[in-house]
């Protein structure tokens, strides 16, 4: 094995030792990693970094809870090895098979090949599709359901299925003599800092809402169920440990109150012009529209598909009542950004919005309609038919533009 400091990570040097292991309550460590160059995780934008969360609980059967993305192995073991041999490990939790949590298990049980693995039943099957060529025929996997529970020594692991958050797989666990809840992805952040808790970082609950907007978004309706699980199985909580951020530890329960606000689709009284364009027409309608909204003296948003981060205007999408997309049209159809990022927001399935569409075209028209059409199939609402103007937006085009904007005002504050 490498030494930390001397590990050659994705092209470049890896300072493994510069973050101590943080003992987060007695006997229960974080050793988890930070990708301060994280720039895009499967797509999401991460201008912040990132980090990939394990704990060590040691006890009578010394614990891991998840692992970290597999690049990162050595830095994870580095870290553990500060605290205790790494062969002594007895369990691992796995909470979550995606491979940022997971990917350095097959490396890990090099280590330690007799230590047990506790998962969910589909976690069971995903580390087998995952890792069927990598020693997992010879893993000791011990699956888990809600409720079940688990002794190593002291201290006493509780497991908490949780179906769809976001993956059918994703369990929490939940330490209960230290009431920390290790929720794997539910309630993270994409943050690359030094500090490991919430209370230290500025704004972590606007990266939470980001996180939730482009990860949890389009399983609102778990939230909801799972929230109200937690609450009649009485969980008390000092601590919420995410598998990626920071972790909260002042009044936790803000977190989860968050994430049933956000599954509510409560939005503000805003409205979100996003929009592309090609020689500068529809950016004019949509200067127009804002400042028909504007006048009305409601709350908007202009953002121009090139040059925002795609993450945090999902987010601004999530806040917002009223959203008017705007396209040129690019051979006979929208424009490829919009195209883009219809596709992603119809995954995300944000509840709630109204919607209107606006465009420009030259030689035939197609983007507009195109726009209508896809939203509708997808079961957005459309406020009013949509408006396109022929090559350029003269003053009655504005004016009409600007009137919009008085209407989409309107609606936003209904
Ligand atoms: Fe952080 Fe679903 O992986």
């Amino acid at each position: 094995m490498l030494r930390n400091s001397e590990c050659r990570l994705d092209g470049e040097m890896q300072l493994g030792n510069e973050i101590q292991p943080i003992e987060i309550a007695e006997g229960v460590y974080w050793v988890g990693v930070v990708d301060w160059n994280l720039r895009d995780f499967h797509g999401y934008e991460t201008p912040k970094g990132g980090t990939y969360n394990s704990y060590l609980i040691i006890d009578e059967k010394i614990t891991l809870i998840d692992t970290v993305k597999g690049p990162f192995f050595d830095e994870m073991i580095g870290r553990i090895s500060q605290i205790v041999d790494p062969a002594k490990i007895d369990y691992i939790v796995s909470n979550h098979v995606e491979m940022d949590h997971s990917s350095s298990l097959p490396a890990i049980m090099q280590v330690v090949p007799k230590a047990k693995i506790f998962s969910s039943a589909k976690g069971k099957k995903g580390l087998l599709e995952h890792y069927r060529e990598m020693g997992f025929q010879n893993w000791d996997i011990e699956v888990v359901k809600t409720g079940d529970e688990i002794s190593i020594g002291k201290k006493t692991l509780q497991f908490i299925e949780v179906v769809m958050l976001h993956w059918p797989d994703s369990m929490h666990t939940y330490l209960k003599e230290d009431k920390i809840l290790f929720s794997n992805d539910a309630f993270g952040q994409h943050i690359a800092t030094s500090e490991r808790f919430e209370d230290q970082v500025e704004g972590v609950m606007e990266d939470a809402e980001i996180y939730y907007a482009n990860i949890l978004m389009p399983f609102g309706k778990q939230v909801l169920t799972y929230a109200e699980k937690i609450k009649q199985m009485g969980l008390k909580f000092d601590m919420i440990a995410p598998a990626h951020g920071v972790i909260w530890r002042k009044e936790p329960e803000r977190i989860i109150e968050a994430y049933v606000k956000w599954a509510n689709a409560e939005a503000k009284q805003s409205v979100l012009i996003i929009y592309d364009t090609m020689w500068g027409s529809t950016e004019i309608m949509a200067k127009e529209i804002l400042y028909g909204v504007e006048s009305a003296g409601v709350d908007v948003k202009l953002r121009n598909l090139r040059k925002n981060d795609w993450s945090k205007m999902v987010k601004e999408l999530m806040d917002a009542s009223v959203v008017a997309i705007g396209s040129p049209t690019q051979n006979n159809g929208m424009f490829f950004t919009i195209a883009g990022f219809l596709s992603y927001m119809k995954g995300l399935r944000p509840k709630g919005k109204k919607f209107f569409v606006f465009g420009s075209y030259g030689w035939g028209g197609g983007a507009v309609k195109g726009i209508e059409k896809e939203l509708t199939e997808s079961g957005f609402e459309i406020v009013e038919p949509g408006f396109q103007v022929n090559f350029k937006p003269f003053e009655e085009d504005r004016e009409k533009c600007r009137e919009i904007g008085s209407r989409l005002a309107s609606l936003a504050k209904k």
